[in-house]
């Protein structure tokens, strides 16, 4: 399909981003990337500055824009970012906007300081999603699990410790950003959906099982040194809340993602 009014994506540089960008060319797309910092323009690709946390710059990058996918976030304040972007996007006459939520996001209670401590990603997520919903603004949302890369970040930190400490019964099931941006780009090119199934990776890990793998794959040696976390987010964690089992539908493993980037 070949879509002549160009997407817009917000986040586009970023791990996920940057991946959905070559994807949407390939099918044939004009794309817009919008960054907080200049970068060069070329090859079908647009860049223009704005801020979603200020709104600084949307009005222009929306300008004659269909479909949006939107990828931007950070640990915090995602509801508000998600906010300027639909106050923007109705006044512009969007009619597509495509949104990356986290699994779990619905499912773990964000109740007290420690949970938005350790959790609040997950509840800003969950805000962002309802903004998008309540946007009038005709709309997708994916919920993925944590990718490859944000996994490895995670254990490339911890293993600075002499000791690592490892959230004591919580599973994960990591899945290739790859696999995730082919899947929105799927649903950007698609009718809006509304919340569509979630993505996960090919297994569910212990988070102990993940750490050794990688610490296998870099020939490291560290002791691991389970902790227990508090609060009823860590309890939901425990019970699975940020797992998709059901939903096993990438491909490429946690070992064969390390084997190729710590090649
Ligand atoms: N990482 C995971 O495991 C995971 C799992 C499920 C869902 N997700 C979701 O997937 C999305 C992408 O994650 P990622 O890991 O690819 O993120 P990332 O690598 O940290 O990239 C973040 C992107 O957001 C942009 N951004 C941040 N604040 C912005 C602002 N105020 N205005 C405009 N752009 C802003 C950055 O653009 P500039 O720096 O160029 O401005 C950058 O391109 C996020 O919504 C995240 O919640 C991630």
């Amino acid at each position: 399909m070949t879509v002549t009014s160009p997407l817009l994506i917000t986040g586009g540089t970023g791990t996920l981003g940057r991946l959905v960008v070559p994807r949407l060319r390939d099918a044939g797309c004009n794309v817009r990337i919008l960054s907080r910092r200049s970068h060069e323009s070329g090859d079908g690709i647009e860049f223009m500055i704005g801020d979603l946390a200020t709104g600084e710059g949307l009005e222009a990058a929306l300008d004659g824009i269909g479909t949006i996918v939107h990828c931007a976030g950070s640990s915090k304040g995602d509801e508000g970012k998600a906010r300027n972007l639909v106050r923007a996007a109705s006044r512009s006459g969007a009619r597509h906007l495509v949104y990356i939520s986290v699994v779990g996001a619905d499912r773990i209670p964000v109740v007290s300081g420690l949970d938005r401590t350790m959790f609040g990603y997950f509840a800003s997520k969950r805000a962002a999603e309802n903004v998008v919903a309540d946007s009038g603004l005709p709309w997708t949302t994916l919920r993925a699990t944590q990718f490859h890369d944000l996994m490895l970040t995670v254990a490339q930190q911890l293993a600075k410790l002499p000791v690592m400490p490892v959230p004591a019964g919580v599973r994960y099931q990591p899945i290739d950003a790859g696999e995730v941006a082919a899947r929105l780009v799927e649903l950007s090119l698609g009718k809006p959906s509304g919340l569509v199934p979630d993505i996960g990776g090919p297994r569910v890990y212990e988070s102990t099982e993940l750490l050794r793998s990688y610490l296998r794959a870099s020939h490291r040696h560290r002791l691991l040194m389970p902790v227990r976390l508090p609060g009823k987010a860590a309890r939901a964690v425990r019970a699975g809340a940020n797992l998709a089992p059901e939903q096993a539908v990438g491909h490429r493993t946690w070992e064969d993602f390390l084997a190729e980037r710590l090649r």
